[in-house]
């Protein structure tokens, strides 16, 4: 064991011991019967007498924190009551980390804790069904890219990603109608890193940003964290209302647009291609970069795709960023950018100075199970799938939630964005389905600012079977009833 001690302080070296000691246990970082070194151990280890750490560990007993058995050791108690660990209370955090604490608190919230792992229905997350996630067939991918590869599949490997997976992702993304080469990708540790390189290369604190509304919350958070000045553009059920924007690009002079075209989250809404059309043209008259954020466009269930901005983007200007989080698995951490221009070697570079680079053995094994067609073959069964859990979800929701709650039909994606009726408040029935077993996303996460939210709840109706939704969302329609 090493504890970090000041041997010329004015504080004795067993007091340093105790309170290092202290500070573990009721922190849990020494759990319950953990066995301390021998007082003979920690005392050769530390260069100190075995008298200083005997005390120490007397002082630890006395305190009911350990235990001594005779001929054993000396054991971890639990604490009776815990005591706070150092540095937990704000009065002991240097000033600078008080500050960030004040100018951090809005985004903190907005991003919300995360969760424990229950088993409640988690209605709220934002990814697919985790035991669909093709878990044996990953693992003899795995396998057989580390028989290939052996050692290079180990090395850091090129920051802007694995050549051939550069390569593959071209050719699926021209089966999108984006022509691209692997020149054209950057591989990056999911689509949250892309947009936020992006946001670390075009913005300053002060900066606006438009935004949709309502919109994604952990780039509100990002955003936020950045000191930019979000203006926000109300979504329809035909996406971003666009005819708004040219207002705003002439009154508020934004640094970037960041848009989710597809089965937006949370609304679920897709951008009509003639608003996309707008969308691009105005880009290109205000000089204005445009960030899309295609992260669920192929989970599509009825209707024809309609073409990505990037597409339809004559001048480059818009920057398109994708993942494989909720197509495949998010534990990859695997999306990747689309650019053209210097702007994407700019990205690369920002991408080495951040982590040097993705995973090498990922994107192998991801380029082994892309390539060889069973991603594709993957994707088809998870929109029949999820397909019949958005009408199960649709269906449930008419027939649990009160008379009054709207919603429109995706046409893709994960969620569902319920309308409350009037006088119901998203918060409120948050924390009494919670207390039934059932987790949502309460609408406030997702707007800039206002009470508007709290009318709207978003639910992912994928990650669940239509018999776990019946029961969800009914434990729902209690809850909300007992609010009566
Ligand atoms: C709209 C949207 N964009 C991007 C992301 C980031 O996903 P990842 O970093 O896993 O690719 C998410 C995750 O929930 C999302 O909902």
């Amino acid at each position: 064991m090493r504890i970090p001690l000041e041997r010329s302080g004015t504080v004795p070296l067993y007091t340093q011991i105790e309170r290092f000691l202290l500070c573990a246990i009721t922190s849990g970082n020494l759990p319950v019967r953990t066995r301390l070194p021998s007082a003979r151990q920690l005392a050769a280890d530390l260069g100190l007498s075995r008298m200083t750490v005997e005390t120490a560990y007397a002082g630890l007993e006395a305190e009911g924190l350990v235990t001594r058995e005779i001929g054993r050791g000396t054991f971890v108690l639990p604490p009776a009551s815990p005591a706070m660990p150092q540095g937990d209370s704000p009065e002991s955090w240097p000033q600078w980390q008080r500050d960030l604490t004040v100018s951090c608190a809005s985004w903190r919230d907005a991003a919300g804790a995360p969760s424990a792992g229950d088993d409640a229905i988690r209605f709220d997350t934002g990814t697919g069904d985790a035991r669909r996630f093709p878990v044996e067939e990953l693992r003899r991918t795995m396998l057989s890219v580390l028989r290939r590869d052996g050692r290079s599949a180990l090395e850091y490997g090129d920051p802007r990603g694995y050549a051939p997976l550069r390569k593959t992702m071209a050719q699926v993304l021209s089966a999108q109608g984006l022509q691209a080469s692997e020149n054209d990708v950057l591989i990056t540790s999911g689509s949250q890193q892309g947009i936020a390189l992006v946001a670390q290369l075009l913005l300053r604190p002060g900066d606006t940003v438009v935004v949709e509304r309502p919109t994604y919350g952990a780039v509100l958070g990002l955003f936020r964290a950045i000191g930019l000045r979000i203006v926000d553009v109300p979504v329809d059920r035909h996406g971003m209302q666009v005819e708004l924007l040219e207002a705003i690009l002439q009154r508020s002079n934004p640094r970037l647009i960041y848009t989710i075209p597809n089965f937006q989250n949370p609304t679920g809404s897709c951008m009509s291609t003639q608003r996309r059309k707008e969308l691009v043209l105005l880009a290109e008259r205000y000089d204005v970069p445009v960030l899309e954020d295609d992260f669920v466009g192929d989970l599509r269930y009825d209707g024809r795709a309609l073409p990505p901005l990037k597409a339809l983007d004559r001048s480059s200007n818009v920057i398109y960023v994708s993942t494989f989080s909720k197509m495949l698995m998010p534990g990859l951490r695997a999306g990747l950018v689309l650019a053209d221009g210097p702007v994407l070697e700019i990205l690369s570079e920002l991408k080495r100075l951040t982590d040097l680079a993705t995973s090498n053995m990922i994107q192998r094994a991801l380029d082994a199970y892309v390539s060889v067609g069973r991603y594709e073959a993957h994707l088809r069964r998870s929109r029949r799938v999820y397909a019949k859990r958005r009408d199960a979800m649709a269906r449930a929701v008419e027939r649990s939630l009160p008379a009054g709650t709207t919603f429109d039909m995706p046409s893709g994606g994960l969620f569902l964005w319920i309308r409350l009726p009037e006088g119901h408040s998203a918060t409120a029935i948050l924390a009494r389905a919670r207390a039934r077993g059932v987790r949502i996303a309460p609408g406030g996460e997702f707007f800039a600012d206002g009470e508007e939210g709290d009318r709207f709840i978003r639910l992912n109706f994928a990650a669940f079977t239509p018999e776990e939704i019946d029961h969800g969302v009914s434990e729902m329609g209690k809850a909300i009833g007992h609010l009566r």
